[in-house]
């Protein structure tokens, strides 16, 4: 949540730090502003509302040249998405600038202190008086880096700040602590970023901080140390994709480019993770054979769309397995003091690898002494940073709100590693990992042909913009596919969407269905249990009998569906545990159109941020 950039070099910052708001956006979009070290001073402009208000704004009082600079996208916490509240905010000379990302959750006694010495501050923001302290540390000391050391030792919270101050340009100073920043190596200038797709048009190195510590940029290099000041080690490493990644590529939105690309995004996930024998080699997956042999509990963690990939992962992992297999939203987990011992292993999926409530539980996870596997998107992110082994997915960027790419490669992940746990368990002979690895592999081809048949799912999508409610249904792994399609609906179109499993319907949710109701239905291949099959067709009558209006989505081939669907989507036949990876995608499709044919942004979708880095 919140975008942050810092820029030093010889190039115009005010440039710099636009164009790296902009690839930030996705982070959030209540306001924006910016401030440029210049003529001696600090130029500061800020707007409510996207970061084309902030265009507007310069475009008619610009600012001054400078080399030093920084920026903020935001995504209110404390205060609402005013002028006054967008960052960044200054002392009250005007000299220090500071954006935050995270929430300071002792602002209020830090803010009673500085009244009484007489500071006024003008915001309802946590972030107000990080600005005041920096500014008397700095009066004190003279040195920008030392004083953000000073205040970060009092701060209680989660946070990334960037500060620049008028009495030593040429310098940027961060600070991270529970929050992302990356920093960005180039020839004579640094960046610094929540996210590297702030700086990849101008280098694709960087450096991974690490907790607690700050960092000083200047165009002579970057030096990083801990709040205590003592010299730190940081990790560097190279960005395998480039500028045109994260870019839209032609298509209307990203959310649009993220969909077309999900074929590659699942055949890039199965890369180099199968030997010439057909074998899974996971080789980042460092927790020993005999640890994994030992498990006696899964437990997955996630929240949103990771969450629905993992009550998918359930079904394959029990399966393969035969280990008991709990899923758990991550903001609830560690409440409920979950029974975790050094037996259990703890799968934390998660596309930003910041997910504030998804750290949390990785942490709880640790502290019981179990063992943590990371599926994650994010390379150098904060989750598999902390967790004993990560499985990386490689969707390449996901920028639009609503996860799409993410979660097909959430779920290729998932079936890796549970063939892994049950090719070193020996549950599953070679010769069934190998047919379920020739599946995955065919996989992006048949996503290919669902992707080329959405024209009627479109057009169904538009006839349905003035719905109030549209209901989702399936059985089996078909269920999280219903609640993932009723989430994707719900965050863009903005729309009342549930998704039920389908036997559950006859306990109340029936109850729902009147005269006309969409409800979309996931049906299992007929090839696979053929209870589960003919269960759901009997439940798709039930409700036709009640006036639903049906949109069934079935396998090629599976004619007995054919009298009782108002709409016919239909999907490759695939194994049943493998179903969710193309039947998801059509509730992509639908949502995403559906959103746009009722005026609404898909890729910034209202309230949202792509990464929620706070609890
Ligand atoms: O980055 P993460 O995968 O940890 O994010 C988890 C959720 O916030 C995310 O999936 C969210 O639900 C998406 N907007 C759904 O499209």
């Amino acid at each position: 949540m919140c975008g942050i950039v810092g820029y030093v070099g010889s190039q115009s910052a005010l440039d710099v730090v636009m164009a790296g708001l902009k690839r930030l956006e996705y982070r959030g979009y209540d306001s924006a502003g910016v401030a440029v070290l210049a003529d001696g001073g600090l130029a500061p402009a800020k707007r409510a509302g996207k970061l084309v208000n902030l265009e507007k704004e310069l475009a008619e009082h610009p600012l001054p040249a400078g080399t030093t600079g920084i920026g903020h996208t935001r995504w209110a916490t404390h205060g609402g998405p005013t002028d006054a509240n967008a960052h960044p905010h200054l002392d009250n000379a005007g000299r220090v600038a500071v954006v935050h990302n995270g929430i300071i959750e002792n602002f209020a006694a830090l803010r009673a202190e500085l009244a009484g010495r007489g500071h006024d501050l003008a915001s309802e923001t946590d972030t107000e008086v990080v600005a005041h302290l920096l500014a008397e540390e700095f009066s004190a000391c003279a040195d920008l880096a030392e004083a953000m050391r000073l205040v970060c030792r009092r701060l209680e919270g989660a946070f990334t700040l960037v500060a620049v101050h008028a009495d030593e340009p040429g310098v940027v100073v961060g600070a991270r602590r529970n929050s992302p920043l990356v920093v960005g190596v180039g020839e004579g200038e640094s960046f610094l970023a929540s996210d590297v797709a702030a700086f990849i048009a101008h280098t694709r190195e960087a450096l991974e901080l690490g907790q607690d510590q700050v960092v000083e940029l200047s165009r002579d290099g970057v030096t990083v140390t801990g709040f205590d000041g003592s010299p730190a080690e940081v990790r560097a490493y190279h960005v395998d994709w480039d500028a045109s990644a994260a870019e839209k590529g032609g298509h209307a939105s990203f959310m649009l480019k993220e969909i077309a690309e999900q074929p590659k995004a699942v055949a890039d996930t199965l890369l180099g993770r199968i030997d010439a024998e057909g074998s899974l080699t996971l080789d980042e997956v460092r927790i020993p054979a005999h640890e994994l042999r030992e498990t006696d509990k899964v437990v997955i963690v996630a929240c949103g769309t990771a969450f629905h990939a993992g009550l998918i992962a359930k079904y394959a992992i029990e399966h393969w397995t035969r280990i008991p297999c709990e899923v758990e939203l991550a903001s609830e987990f560690r409440y409920r003091d979950p029974i975790l011992d050094q037996r259990s292993l703890v799968i934390a999926i998660s596309q930003s690898g910041e997910t504030m409530d998804t750290l949390m539980a990785v942490r709880h996870a640790r502290e019981q002494g179990s063992k943590v596997l990371a599926i994650c998107n994010t390379n150098g992110s904060t989750i598999p940073r902390e967790s004993d082994a990560v499985l990386y997915t490689h969707a390449g960027p996901e920028v639009a709100v609503a996860s799409t790419k993410a979660f097909l490669t959430q779920l290729v992940a998932c079936y890796l590693v549970a063939l892994y746990l049950g090719q070193v368990r020996g549950t599953k002979w070679g010769d069934e990992i190998r047919a379920v690895i020739r599946d995955l592999a065919g996989i992006g081809q048949a996503v290919e042909r669902v992707l080329g048949t959405m024209e009627p799912v479109r057009e169904l999508a538009r006839s349905l913009a003035g719905q109030d409610t549209v209901l989702f249904l399936g059985r089996h792994v078909g269920y999280p596919v219903a609640l993932e399609g009723a989430l994707k609906l719900k965050e863009l179109a903005y729309m009342h969407a549930e998704g039920f499993a389908a036997g559950e319907l006859k306990h109340g949710p029936i109850a729902l269905i009147e005269e006309g109701l969409p409800v979309v239905v996931v049906v299992p291949s007929p090839r696979g249990r053929s209870v589960l099959h003919d269960k759901l067709v009997s439940n798709i009558q039930e409700i036709r009998a009640r006036g639903a209006r049906t949109v069934v989505i079935a396998e090629e081939g599976d004619e007995t569906v054919t009298p009782y669907a108002d709409h016919l989507v239909r999907i490759p036949a695939t194994p049943t545990l493998l179903q969710p990876l193309v039947a998801t995608v059509p509730l992509q499709v639908f949502a995403c159109e559906l959103a746009t044919a009722r005026g609404n942004e898909v890729d910034q979708p209202r309230n949202l941020a792509k990464s929620v880095t706070v609890e």
